[in-house]
């Protein structure tokens, strides 16, 4: 095979690249004297499913108004579509948004809530009211156009307002939070409803989320950000398996942490105990934190046949054995691991077997490969692959 023909066998192999659609510039929005956002960049890609993901306070809604032109960043630029839209008002931009109230006009049916934001446009009434069926068949409403919002339950509501944002055809959805005002059941219902309609449509969407689990099982790609800033872009997998940064990593799912140093160019030691931990690790005796989730702490004995059992092994003392249906947690303590119990993750059969209880010791690996690294100096440092 030529160069070149080696050079298209591999780019074959690689997922389609998604053309940037919407592209934020270092974007900053100041309160008076609060700055909201600081120095915000990212890029969503046509059709793409993206999640802004972070605790409450943290820039989510702020960002997203700015995106629709609610509220005008203080510096920075926002394209969308390969236009520069960064100053221009909410109507001169093309977007859908839906809000976690649920917004309705309650004065008007669900047929006229979904027409409103197409009369505006001057369409014909026929095309109108053609248009609007559509919609209301597309969120699984179709029998109920003639009632009134009050007449419909929380759930059909927020359908009535996507139907609503989608009505015009807008290259943008934005939604805030849409899912949070709804009860569980709702909510997970609703979430499959969202993400498949999302996907039939192929309409680029940012979702706006402090929930893990929607930000996680419904995007393409989550944003996880932090008082103002991004601290990672990633996969959902990307994002809980190689957590880029301290915050990512205690936000994201359970994680133990605890604190350790650099020494002998690649090893993390924990008091006494020595831990491999790869490549690409900071200087020796740099201070830092070291974390593992739960599932990777293994438990020596679960499978007497696998290699992992060689290394990073440790000897701990079973603090508590809690029952939790689909596994059992338990709590491990060693007196060079600080601050807190080792939890790991484990089965009622292996708990039966290997006799656990509180008490006596178990030997557990921490694979080196599970193990991340953060520098504990600087604030938001970064990962060291491991
Ligand atoms: N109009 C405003 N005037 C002053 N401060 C504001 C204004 N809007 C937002 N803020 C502040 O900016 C920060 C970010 O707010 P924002 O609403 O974007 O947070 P969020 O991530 O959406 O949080 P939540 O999950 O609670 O909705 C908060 O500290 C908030 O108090
Ligand atoms: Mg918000």
């Amino acid at each position: 095979m030529t160069e070149h023909a080696v050079e298209l066998a591999l780019a074959a192999l690689e997922p389609p690249a998604r053309s940037p659609y919407l592209v934020v510039e270092n974007v900053t929005k100041r309160f008076k004297d609060f700055v909201a956002l600081k120095g915000v960049s990212l890029e969503v890609g046509e059709g793409e499913f993206v999640c802004f993901l972070g605790p409450s306070g943290c820039g989510k809604t702020t960002l997203l108004r700015a995106i629709a032109g609610l509220d005008i960043q203080s510096s920075g630029t926002i394209h969308q579509a390969g236009r520069d839209i960064s100053a221009l008002p909410p109507e001169e931009r093309d977007f859908g948004i839906v809000f976690q109230s649920y917004a309705l006009f309650p004065n008007l049916t669900l047929r006229q809530n979904i027409a409103f934001g197409l009369e505006n446009r001057r369409m014909p009434r026929a095309a109108i009211s053609a248009r609007v069926e559509e919609l209301l068949d597309l969120v699984g409403l179709k029998e109920h156009g003639h009632k009134y919002p009050s007449q419909i339950s929380g759930g059909q509501q927020q359908r009535v307002a996507l139907a609503r944002a989608l009505a015009p055809s807008p290259g943008l959805i934005l939604l805030d939070e849409p899912l949070s005002a709804l009860d569980a059941k709702v909510r997970l219902h609703l979430r499959n409803e969202l993400k498949q309609l999302q996907a039939r449509l192929g309409v680029t969407t940012v979702m706006v989320t402090h929930d893990q689990d929607e930000a996680l099982s419904m995007a393409d790609r989550v944003v996880v950000m932090n008082v103002g800033v991004v601290e990672q872009v990633g996969t959902p997998a990307e994002i809980y398996n190689s957590p880029a940064t301290r915050f990512v990593a205690d936000f994201i799912g359970a994680m133990n942490f605890f604190a350790g140093e650099i020494a002998n160019g690649g090893e993390v030691h924990v008091g006494e105990v020595r831990l491999r931990a790869g490549r690409g690790l900071p200087a020796d005796g740099v201070r830092v934190t070291a974390a593992i989730r739960p599932e990777d702490v293994r438990i020596i004995g679960a499978d007497p046949h696998s290699d992992w059992q060689s290394a990073n092994r440790v000897e701990m003392v079973v603090e508590h054995v809690e029952f939790l249906g689909s596994h059992v947690r338990l709590s491990l303590s060693h007196r060079d691991f600080r601050p807190a119990l080792l939890v790991a993750q484990s089965s009622q059969e292996l708990v039966r077997a290997l006799q656990i209880v509180p008490g006596k010791p178990v030997e557990v690996s921490l694979p080196s490969e599970r193990l991340r690294i953060y520098e504990d100096k600087a604030k938001g440092a970064g990962a060291h692959h491991v």
